[in-house]
């Protein structure tokens, strides 16, 4: 995978990035159709451009950079399919890990890492150690994730302090709450970005998303790259962000 290198374009405001931008990679499935291949190929070419995005994410300074690679209902699939994903999601770590920890990109697993298969897990749980102390683009990819058993995790964690006097129940709010979801110290979702022209959320990220501009691109996720990211970009540098106040 080679990847093209893209200055930001005059018309977006450097000072006006998104700090985190979440993705919802929709497509793959009707892409395949399209080009008359089977799902797994749909999927494969959605890696493909992975890793423009990524680079440019960090050449950018967007802060962080959210990837919804595989939800908790994506088990209801085939097995093949599956079992293609679970590869796909293998191959990427082991072709990208060396790459993304010479740019000092920290990789962070959203989700239950240990509902995964064994080599999967250990893929991910390494790719994490070994960029935890990077300090630049923190790449976070939701791997079996669900953004409601996150929240129930949370409650779970919170009522745990609680019974072994850790903490008062009066002592939980907002930031008590986001600090036990996995995104713990990232900012919040400025920007979600859902591809294919879906206009759904999908479990994902339900509470970081509270002000999170959407903005949904009619590509599907093989098609779309850095120029469409960057549309999306100059797209939420339009929206006017009130957190239901009022413009001055
Ligand atoms: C949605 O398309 C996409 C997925 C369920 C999987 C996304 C995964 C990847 C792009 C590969 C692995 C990712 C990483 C980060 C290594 P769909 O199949 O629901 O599309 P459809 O709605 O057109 O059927």
């Amino acid at each position: 995978m080679s990847a093209i290198r893209y200055p930001l374009p005059e018309s977006i405001d450097p000072q006006r990035l998104p700090q985190h931008i979440a993705v919802i990679m929709d497509g793959n499935g009707r892409w395949a159709k399209k080009n008359k291949l089977k799902v797994a190929l749909g999927h494969r070419a959605g890696t493909e451009n992975l890793r423009e995005i990524i680079r440019n994410c960090s050449d950018i300074g967007v802060k962080a950079l959210t990837l919804y690679a595989f939800s908790t209902e994506n088990w209801n699939r085939s097995k093949t399919e599956v079992d293609a994903l679970m590869q796909l999601i293998l191959d990427f770590f082991h072709s990208e890990i060396d790459e993304l920890d010479e740019k000092n990109v920290r990789i962070l697993i959203l989700g239950d890492k240990d509902g995964l298969p064994e080599p999967q897990r250990q893929a991910l749980a390494q790719a994490e150690h070994r960029t935890a102390d990077n300090t630049g683009l923190s790449l976070n990819i939701a791997v079996n994730y669900g953004g409601r058993a996150e929240l129930v995790r949370a409650a779970q964690l919170l009522a745990q302090e609680v019974r072994d006097g850790r903490r008062t129940v009066e002592s939980i709010d907002e930031q008590a709450l986001a600090d036990k979801l996995y995104t713990c110290g990232l900012p919040e979702v400025d920007l979600l970005i859902r591809t294919s022209g879906e206009m759904r959320l999908s479990n994902f990220l339900l509470y970081q998303c509270s002000y999170a501009e959407f903005v949904f691109p009619p590509e599907l996720w093989p098609d779309f790259h850095v120029p469409q990211l960057h549309a999306c970009i100059k797209e939420f540098q339009r929206r006017s962000r009130r957190y239901g106040a009022r413009d001055e």
